[in-house]
């Protein structure tokens, strides 16, 4: 029998993951760039909409058949992340390999039952297998084991496999490109907030608030919906931090629908924007009106009249960004 460590695995080669629900073959195999990876809970999700949808299985053995048929094709190097534990979801990709005169290596995903089935209670629930269904596949890994060699794979297991470096450096290959290229363009705390997505919608406004490099205005749009934000920094309204900084949304102004102010709100995330977007910031308790200040400036509004204009004084630079 040939079992196989670090680095004898071929770089043209396919790979079969095995091991029950919970082992950590996704896991594994994110390590490996996205391209080279055919998932069967991701081919379930792609013909069905829905990774976990079972009666979904047989169409998308299917197409990953499909595709690892036309990779082979190309001697690509290609990672199976499906439980594999049988001999019949097995025989297919092996036959595909020998056809190609490429070697087939099984790598045994060998994580302990209990941990297995402890991992299912941290699954969202379309992904979650029932306990006898796990135990089921964790006996049929640990009896394939000895069927492997003459199935035609070369064995390895995962824990000889040294891919945390391949991973990182791939991470930071990836990282790297992004903060060159939204860093020239101002992005990069964008991309923080709010995450990388986001960044082909964004356009920072052109205006005078570009050339003072403070509280600089941007957009997010995509055809007929679009949200105004604006970059604040040095504001501390609450008093409680030296140095402050973020971004503001743009909302309605909650306490008269004709103020020609503007109402801003601080956002943190996506799930803010998307507040935002449908209307559900709309009575957010830190909004500050460039006319009305804050919901409490208005609630006594004789009593906080200083304050309020020192709060409004803070946020005349994005309105007058926007404006501008
Ligand atoms: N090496 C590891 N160390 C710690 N946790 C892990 C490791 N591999 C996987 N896990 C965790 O186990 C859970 C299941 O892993 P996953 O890769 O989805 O398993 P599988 O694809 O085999 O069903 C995930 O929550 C993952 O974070
Ligand atoms: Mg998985």
């Amino acid at each position: 029998m040939t079992e196989l460590i670090y680095p004898q695995i071929p770089e043209h080669s396919l790979m079969v993951l095995i091991g029950p629900s919970g082992a950590g073959k996704s896991t594994l195999a994110r390590t490996w760039p996205a391209s080279q990876v055919l998932s069967l809970d991701a081919l379930r999700e792609a013909v069905s909409d829905d990774a976990g949808d079972q009666d979904a299985t047989a169409e998308a053995v299917d197409v990953l058949h499909l595709i690892l048929e036309r990779r082979m094709a190309r001697r690509r190097f290609t990672v199976i992340d499906a439980t594999n534990v049988t001999r019949a979801a097995r025989q297919p990709l092996v036959a595909a390999a020998k056809r190609h005169n490429m070697p087939a290596v099984a790598v045994v995903v060998a994580t302990p039952l209990d941990v297995c089935l402890e991992r299912q209670g941290l699954r969202p629930d379309n992904q979650r297998a029932p306990e006898d269904v796990v135990r089921s596949q964790h006996h049929a890994m640990v009896h394939s084991h000895q069927r492997l060699a003459a199935e035609g794979f070369t064995i390895a297991f995962a824990d000889t496999l040294y891919r945390l470096e391949p991973f990182l450096k791939q991470l930071s290959q990836t990282r790297e490109d992004g903060l060159r290229r939204d860093g020239s363009e101002g992005l990069l705390l964008v991309r923080r907030f709010f995450g990388p997505e986001i960044l082909p919608l964004w356009r920072w406004q052109p205006g005078p608030a570009q050339r003072t490099g403070r509280d600089r205005v941007a957009e997010i749009c995509l055809g007929q919906q679009h949200l105004t934000l604006a970059f604040r920094h040095g504001v501390d309204n609450e008093g409680d931090f030296d140095f402050d900084f973020g971004f503001d949304v743009l909302l309605p102004c909650p306490f008269d629908p004709e103020c020609a102010g503007q109402a801003w709100a601080p956002v943190y995330s996506v799930t803010d924007l998307h507040k935002a977007l449908t209307g559900l910031m709309d009575k957010d308790p830190d909004i500050i009106c460039t006319v009305h200040g804050r919901p409490d400036d208005v609630d006594d509004h004789e009593a906080a009249d200083d304050d309020h204009e020192d709060r409004t004084g803070l946020q005349t630079q994005p309105a007058d960004a926007v404006r501008a």
